[in-house]
């Protein structure tokens, strides 16, 4: 093992078990697991798996999830092996500060604010979308002006609003981040709660839906392809599995609570293999019922399991699911938030980021310095940027850091092979290097416009490393705190 891993290693290590720093072990399989699906299932299955069926895949938008499904299995066994070998707060930022150096560990650090961050907004414009949508059927009409963004929102009817400032997913995004500073114990049982609703609207969909099922709306499954990249046809499910790949976010967040894991080394793989294959399995039933009860050219809108729910024409069915997926997304933000929390509290112990973003508050215990500036951070996404953009943003960001979670892997089995590993990725080199080309692809099915805008969050993140995180690194300074 190379001398540079070894410190690093044994200094996460050390620094998670004592000293002022120190986040509360409360969280078993069952929390972990609940967490995963807390911070899964959400915007990505009730809003954007219509989105993917109506203009990339029709009703092949199953294949889509089982594309998007493989390439996060690969990503999530590579998790599995570095959140064991790493059992500390931070996600892939603090397995590449380990193994990779702090160079690209930043990268990936300031990548993850994509992910978690940025994702957190995605998912209040959704939920805002639902809320409007669900006050509306109780008679009270929000204006447009504080209902949505300046680039506008889809709702269910198919109409279009556009407005100042989306007020509620401001709200939504406040909200959480308060909860987040109460407390870990606290988020995971409201979190346990949430989850169970969440399922129950799936499994309630997929247990109804399933008679209003017109087998017309499979033919064709795979629509042929109209000439244009990714429009239906091959393409077309690749760019699918891109858009909903959104969906499947969220699983590698379990590793970011390792700090707070009972039992790390066992518990890890459970919480973050288990979650994701609970998920895929209500993924690939829900689509095909979704898209078996609409013609998947309807199903565009921003709620098209309302649509669908609608066709069935049972009323209270429509009123009960959309109260539980506004419930869902709120876990899901919950999760993001403290992931992204968590992943600044270790860049901070780092001095990769100011000290601030790894201060606990005395009877909490929680980062809620972090929580509050993040709230900040993200309210003007979720204020004033439409779903697409946000979305697709997470999703290209979160692909990346994917990729170099599994050249990570490879990598440091070539070189620190004889470090322990309680969980290891079967296959390797295979198995990481599949990882490497299966999200890459997705990443390629999104487009130049988030191919730029992923490289100028990078060149901002450059910025930021060379002329602050480098002359604060504690790495540099011999483990020295150098910016209190
Ligand atoms: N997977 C999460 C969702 O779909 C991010 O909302």
């Amino acid at each position: 093992m190379s001398l540079f891993a070894t410190k690093s290693i044994g200094r996460i290590m050390s620094e998670a078990e004592g000293g002022k720093h120190h986040l509360k072990r409360t969280l078993g399989p069952v929390n972990l697991i609940a967490l995963g699906i807390g911070a899964i299932i959400g915007a990505g299955l009730f809003s954007l798996t219509g989105l993917a069926a109506s203009k990339a895949a029709g009703p092949a938008v199953a294949l889509s999830m089982v594309v998007a499904a493989i390439g996060c299995a690969f990503a999530g066994l590579c998790y599995s092996e570095f959140s064991c070998m790493i059992p500390v707060a931070g996600s892939a930022y603090t397995y590449a500060y380990a193994t990779l150096g702090e160079w690209l560990a930043w990268i990936i650090g300031w990548d993850l604010v994509l992910e978690y961050a940025v994702g957190s907004a995605t998912v209040s414009i959704s939920w805002s979308g639902y809320v409007y949508s669900l006050l509306k059927d109780f008679g009270i009409t929000l204006p447009a002006a504080i209902a949505a963004g300046p680039l506008g929102m889809k709702l269910p009817d198919g109409s279009h609003i556009t407005g100042y400032f989306n007020l509620p997913a401001v709200i939504i995004i406040v909200l959480i981040s308060m909860l987040l500073i109460v407390g870990i114990k606290e988020s995971a049982r409201t979190n346990g709660i949430v989850v169970t609703i969440k399922l129950l609207v799936v499994l309630v969909f997929i247990g109804l839906g399933w008679k209003y099922i017109n087998p017309v709306n499979y033919h064709p499954f795979i629509p042929p392809n109209t000439g244009v990249f990714g429009e239906f046809g091959i393409s077309g499910i690749m760019f699918g599995a891109g858009i909903i790949f959104f969906a499947y976010i969220g699983f590698d967040a379990v590793s970011t609570t390792a700090q707070e894991a009972r039992n790390p080394q066992r518990d890890m793989p459970i919480g973050i293999i288990g979650s994701l294959a609970v998920c895929t399995v209500l993924y690939i039933l829900f689509s095909g019922v979704l898209t078996g009860i609409l013609p998947y050219t309807k199903l565009g809108g921003v709620a098209p399991v309302a649509d669908a729910v609608n066709e069935t024409g049972i009323r209270w069915l429509m009123l009960a699911i959309k109260v539980g997926i506004i419930c869902g997304y709120t876990s899901v933000m919950l999760v993001m938030l403290l992931g992204q929390s968590r992943v600044f509290f270790s860049m901070s112990r780092d001095g990769l980021v100011p000290p601030v973003f790894s201060a606990i508050h005395a009877r909490f215990h929680t980062p809620w310095r972090s929580n509050i500036l993040f709230c900040f951070f993200v309210a003007p996404f979720s204020a004033f940027l439409s779903l697409d953009i946000v979305g697709e943003m997470t999703s290209i960001g979160t692909l990346f850091a994917f990729v170099i979670v599994c050249a990570g892997v490879w990598m440091m089995r070539v070189k620190n092979p004889d470090t322990p590993r309680p969980f290891r990725v079967p296959w390797v080199p295979v198995v990481p290097i599949l990882g490497i080309v299966w999200n890459f692809a997705m990443m390629y099915s999104l487009g130049w416009t988030n191919w730029a805008r992923l490289i100028v969050w990078l060149i901002i993140g450059q910025v930021i490393y060379f002329s602050y995180s480098r002359y604060h690194s504690h790495l540099r300074q011999g483990g020295q705190t150098v910016s209190k």
